[in-house]
Formats: C-alpha cells, sequence, structure tokens
C-alpha cells in the first residue's frame, strides 16, 4: 500500500534543512582544508543530503557510495546489516567522511566503521543529517562529527528518509502518523536502508 502523504507533519522545511547544510558544508570545508576528501554516501537515504552538501564544499572532493541493507523490519535497526554494495574505489589514504541520513541504534555505522577501519583511510569521519540520540544501543555509541540535527524518537520521513520506500523525494522532513489499523511498525522488512 502506498502511505499517504496527509500523514506526514513537517519537522524541518526546506528551508530549515538547505540553512543547516549550508553551514555543515562551511565547516567541513574549513575543517578539510588541504585533505583530500572523499565523501561516502549511504545508499539510497543519503542521497538529498550528499548532494546539497557537496554543492557547498570548496575544498577538493570526490563522492562513492556503498548500500546497506537492515533487515526484520520495525522503525530501528536490528543490527543485521548486510552489504549491498560496496564502494567503487578504495579509500586507502583517502580522508573519508561517511554521509548518511539519520543515526538510530548506531549499529550500521558501527558496521560501516569497522569494515573501513582494515582499508585504511588517513582519517574517518561522520557527517548525518539527523541523529535520534534515544535510539542508541549498547556498545553503538557513535561519534557524529557534523550532525544537522538533533531529534526525539520519532519515525521521520523525507529528504532521503522513507517508509517502505516512498517518501525520499519531499524536499522537508516531516513525522510520519501512522493510520490506527496499520500495524506499530510501519516500514517493510527488507528495504534497504
Ligand atoms: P541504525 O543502524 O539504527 O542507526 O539505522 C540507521 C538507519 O535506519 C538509517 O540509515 C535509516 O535508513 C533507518 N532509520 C532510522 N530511523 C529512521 C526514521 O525515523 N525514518 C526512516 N528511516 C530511519
Ligand atoms: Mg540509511
Amino acid at each position: 500500500m502506498i502511505p499517504s502523504i496527509d500523514r506526514v507533519t513537517t519537522m524541518f522545511t526546506a528551508t530549515q534543512l538547505q540553512e543547516r547544510i549550508a553551514a555543515l558544508g562551511a565547516q567541513i570545508s574549513r575543517d578539510y582544508a588541504g585533505k583530500d576528501l572523499t565523501l561516502v554516501g549511504i545508499l539510497k537515504g543519503s542521497v538529498p543530503f550528499l548532494a546539497d552538501l557537496m554543492k557547498h564544499l570548496t575544498v577538493p572532493t570526490q563522492i562513492d557510495f556503498l548500500e546497506i541493507s537492515s533487515y526484520g523490519g520495525g522503525m530501528s535497526s536490528t543490527g543485521m546489516v548486510r552489504l549491498v554494495k560496496d564502494l567503487s574505489h578504495p579509500i586507502s589514504g583517502k580522508d573519508v567522511l561517511i554521509v548518511e541520513d539519520i543515526v538510530d541504534t548506531g549499529l550500521t555505522l558501527r558496521y560501516l566503521l569497522e569494515m573501513f577501519a582494515s582499508r585504511e583511510p588517513a582519517s574517518l569521519g561522520i557527517a548525518a543529517l539527523l541523529d535520534k540520540p534515544g535510539g542508541r544501543v549498547e556498545g553503538a555509541d557513535v561519534r557524529i562529527d557534523y550532525l544537522g540535527f538533533s531529534i526525539p524518537n520519532e519515525f521521520v520521513v523525507g529528504f532521503g528518509l522513507d517508509l517502505a520506500g516512498y517518501f525520499r523525494n519531499l524536499p522537508y522532513v516531516g513525522v510520519y502518523d501512522p493510520p490506527s489499523d496499520e500495524s506499530a511498525t510501519p516500514e517493510a522488512s527488507n528495504v534497504p536502508a
């Protein structure tokens, strides 16, 4: 079933997102001056954030992508993370900044940090548009170097974030309020994160 846009209430407008992303871009440009930056976007949710962020970078920048799938369904990750698509290029010696849409349990990022550590990048940082610090599980207390906004434990969609694959195209971020007849876990299982 296609979820209804009528159930989405705006949390951050397109203007608010763009202002924050511009500020993050300026900060990253300062911090990475003289470095060899590679943005690594986590498909598919990071696409709008990465596309807008990179336009504000004034340092030499390359981009690459990988795709992750979290299984089990529900409103948050089960920690069963599967690599669907790896990077196209080696990151050895590169200053890598992982770009994520949202951090919840922290398990996806923990998996990626462990995977990347053995590839010997010059540095490894994390940029996330949103953070739900209340969702963090023990042992996955990842450090976010560049954060857009911290939010409460609500299920949000838009600007890359999806419900069963829908709503990624919205230019804003909103809270999705499931209809009462829908299960408490509207996120379809086996949908790529
Ligand atoms: P983590 O491993 O729990 O930190 O999972 C992060 C991933 O879960 C994100 O990349 C999203 O794909 C998904 N996710 C977590 N919270 C939300 C949400 O509120 N809306 C949509 N996707 C979410
Ligand atoms: Mg994701």
